[in-house]
């Protein structure tokens, strides 16, 4: 099943939503990182938590530079989500915690889909990607 979100326009890097399509009652998280679409499931799998209405930011990391004094760097910003109830991160390319666990968000795959793809599509029938300009945020759930 493919789902419509919405113009490119309207998603411009840095920025997400949150769909609902009937398949997924729990929502669908669109991000748009860094000019590229990533979609998870908007369902942690900590404790059921409405991942994608936190906060999308990076994260920090530690490390021990050449005079043996540590520093704390702010990485990869932009990049994940932190969920709202309990702030477990997540990389919103993968779904998978930015901590060792095997617990993972379940991601989609996201396309887009320029305006005379979307007009074939709405007639039902079997199109090819061709170009990117007056397109649509599409996702195949
Ligand atoms: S429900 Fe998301 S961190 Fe607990």
């Amino acid at each position: 099943m493919r789902y419509v979100v919405g113009a490119v326009a309207d998603l411009p890097p840095g920025s997400s939503t949150v769909v609902y399509p009937d398949k997924v009652k729990s929502g669908i998280g669109v991000f748009n990182v860094d000019g590229e679409f990533y979609a998870l499931k908007n369902t942690c799998p900590h404790m059921g938590g409405p991942l994608c209405k936190g906060t999308v930011r990076g994260t920090s990391t530690a490390e021990v530079t050449p005079n043996k004094a540590p520093e704390v760097k702010w990485v990869r910003d932009g990049e994940i989500i932190s969920c709202p109830w309990h702030h477990w991160e997540f990389e919103i390319k993968s779904g998978r915690t930015i901590f060792a666990s095997k617990q993972r968000v379940r991601p989609y795959p996201v396309s887009i889909e320029p305006a005379e793809v979307m007009e074939r599509l709405k007639a039902g029938v079997e199109t090819v990607p061709v170009a990117v300009e007056d397109a649509s945020v599409v996702l195949d759930i």
